[in-house]
């Protein structure tokens, strides 16, 4: 009979004389000639075993076969530590368990890392999942990631919300990427598709009448991993009726600030800051700007139009729509003389992943008008241009200042990611661990250059600005570059730079739902078999309705500081969307294949798919 009074790390002071029964791993075994001392480990931390062969022979007997991650129950006294053996790194470290009985529960092969070694591959991590979690960062990392979901959880059901399933098998449920499909057997050569994201049940759900409604739901999408996506992952989602914005932003707003305050007991003032998607995209380039990075970048194609840069007055007089018009922009960074030029020039490159055909510098040793500036272009550049230059960047002794001649988004996506990296490169923060952001009314359409049509920013079924309704209306060609002045209520909720979360007010009127599809150049009748059960539920009094999603995996990372959301997810995907513990995905058998009137056209050797 298995019986734990304690786990490990509850051994403390108080106890001191009490006799106690553990359970758990052995994390290190030291002997002492003689006396062998046992770190014995759970999920709540260590504490030491001390088998004393004068106190129990028995008891040392077994202690002496014991390995690395052997399971053992232990009955023991708990007894002060000898004044300079205690351990004040660890929190049971004044204590110490007189082993009196103890039952090996189970061996185990050595094991093939060690669990404090830094340096293990991922790929190791991953085969070995369940050693891996033993690790205390693991346990701590997914102990903490139920806490979260715990608070989550109670702290909406008191705000009103209904916590509904909706399903996993089912229709294309669209948010950008690819689907993962599953067959159908019995209805043969169908297919459900895994979702995206609960967003059509959720609006579904309001039109029912359940006005409140939330979700810890995964979501499935088939696109390029990075540190911050993998294709399942986990949102908080959630949806109101008779909303505005507003609502939505508070209610997210409060569960995100009180979690904060009550699980890290860090106090962020309130409200969250918010900023305009045109402003965070002036101003940073990115429309998940990380403030706490003090760098901003600053437009210059009005001053560069006249300028001898050549480079710089052909963008600055390149006009276009939204996104492909010319600009020329410039990133202040103080103190940057001291960047070298090979520095430099790995910031050239660095942007040059991003589009940009160059990275013209100035770095400012003194004043421009005694050969203070030095700089590859300064010889282009008149003394007019100097001095407005000089005041419109604010340009300092000591600055370096970049510039980006390019189209609109290719500027603002090299510069804005430059920011972030030289940011942390030179370690330039304002000091917060945490720095929250609003950003508002996005665009409601994009141009997809590649489709050749207007692609929904957030998703399809986000409503307009009210203001922004006429020129939605008047536009008569789908291609309409009016449209991308039309602003959505939608929101992002960015922590640290980076999108946690997002949300909008919904379409509630069904021809105004129609009039969207129709200008993402989804016709009538596609319109009617993809999204034909929504479009009749919207004609039979849809309330007015919005809500948010929060990215629960990205949440927990940055909370926790970890760099990669596969380390608060129990059994993640590799890069290549593979799982190398269970190694999914895998072959079938052919009866399976058949089953489902599937039949594989892949060859290994052609390598391609068809
Ligand atoms: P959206 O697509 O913006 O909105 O997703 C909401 C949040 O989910 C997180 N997220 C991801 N996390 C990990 N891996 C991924 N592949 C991944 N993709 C997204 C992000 C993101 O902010 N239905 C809408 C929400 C709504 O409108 O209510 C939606 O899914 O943190
Ligand atoms: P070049 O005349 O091409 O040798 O370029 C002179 C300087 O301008 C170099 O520092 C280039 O990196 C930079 N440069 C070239 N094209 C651009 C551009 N589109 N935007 C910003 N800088 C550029």
């Amino acid at each position: 009979m298995i019986r734990r009074s304690h786990y490990c790390q509850e051994v403390r002071d108080p106890l001191v004389g009490q006799t106690v029964t553990l359970c758990g791993w052995v994390n290190r075994r030291r002997d002492h000639g003689g006396v062998i001392f046992v770190d014995l480990r759970d999920r709540s931390g260590l504490v030491q075993v001390v088998f004393n062969p004068e106190y129990q022979s028995e008891a040392h007997l077994i202690a002496h076969e014991l390995r690395s991650e052997f399971v053992l129950r232990v009955e023991g006294k708990v007894a002060w530590r000898p004044a300079e053996t205690e351990n004040p790194n660890l929190p049971t470290g004044r204590v110490e368990v007189y082993a009196h009985a103890v039952t090996l529960l189970n061996s185990s092969l050595p094991i093939p890392f060690q669990l404090d070694d830094p340096e293990v591959g991922e790929n190791a991590r991953l085969l070995y999942r369940f050693l891996d979690f033993r690790r205390p960062e693991m346990q701590r990392n997914l102990q903490f990631r139920h806490r979260v979901t715990q608070y989550v959880r109670r702290f909406l059901d008191e705000a009103g919300f209904l916590e509904i399933e909706t399903p996993m098998l089912t229709r294309s449920t669209p948010e950008g990427a690819r689907d993962y499909l599953v067959p159908s057997r019995v209805s043969p050569g169908q297919f459900y598709a895994l979702p995206q994201s609960p967003q059509l049940f959720k609006q579904l759900l309001m039109m029912g009448g359940f006005d409140r409604y939330f979700q810890i739901a995964r979501c499935f999408r088939d696109e390029d991993l990075r540190a911050d996506r993998q294709p399942e992952f986990t949102q908080i989602d959630l949806e109101m009726s008779f909303p505005e914005s507003d609502s939505v932003m508070q209610i997210t707003e409060s569960l995100v600030l009180q979690l904060l305050h009550d699980l890290k007991q860090v106090t962020l003032p309130a409200p969250i800051q918010r900023m305009t998607y045109n402003e965070a995209m002036e101003r940073y380039g990115r429309d998940v700007p990380d403030l706490r990075i003090p760098l901003e970048l600053c437009d210059v194609t009005g001053l560069m139009g006249q300028s001898g840069v050549q480079v710089f007055a052909r963008m600055a007089n390149l006009s276009g729509p939204r996104g492909e018009r010319g600009m020329v922009k410039a990133l202040r960074v103080p103190d940057g003389v001291r960047l070298s030029r090979k520095q430099i020039d790995d910031y050239t490159s660095f942007v040059a992943d991003y589009g940009a055909k160059g990275l013209a510098w100035i770095k400012i040793n003194g004043p421009w008008d005694q050969d203070g500036w030095q700089s590859p272009i300064v010889k282009f550049l008149s003394d007019s241009d100097k001095q407005t230059l000089e005041q419109t960047v604010g340009l300092q002794q000591n600055d370096i200042v970049f510039f980006c001649a390019d189209r609109e988004k290719v500027v603002n996506e090299s510069l804005g990611r430059l920011r972030v990296k030289i940011g942390r490169d030179l370690n330039l923060s304002d000091g917060r661990d945490f720095a929250l952001l609003w950003v508002t009314d996005f665009p409601l359409l994009e141009w997809d250059a590649e489709a050749k049509r207007m692609s929904a920013v957030h998703h399809p079924f986000t409503a307009p600005h009210a203001d922004d309704m006429p020129l939605l209306m008047q536009a008569e060609q789908p291609d309409d570059p009016r449209l991308l002045e039309v602003r959505a209520q939608a929101y992002d909720l960015v922590l640290n730079g980076t999108e946690v979360g997002g949300g909008s007010i919904r379409i509630h009127q069904p021809d105004m739902q129609r009039r969207m599809l129709s200008l993402l150049r989804i016709g009538p009748e596609e319109a009617e078999e993809k999204f034909g059960f929504l479009l009749k539920a919207l004609e039979y009094g849809a309330p007015p309705h919005g809500g948010l999603a929060l990215g629960l995996d990205r949440f927990v990372a940055i909370l926790l500081g970890v760099e990669s959301i596969r380390d608060v997810i129990a059994f993640p995907k590799t890069q290549k969307a593979a799982c190398p513990l269970t190694q999914a995905p895998s072959k079938v058998d052919p009866l399976q294949l058949r089953d489902l009137h599937l039949h594989s056209t892949f060859r290994p050797e052609s390598k391609t798919e068809s």
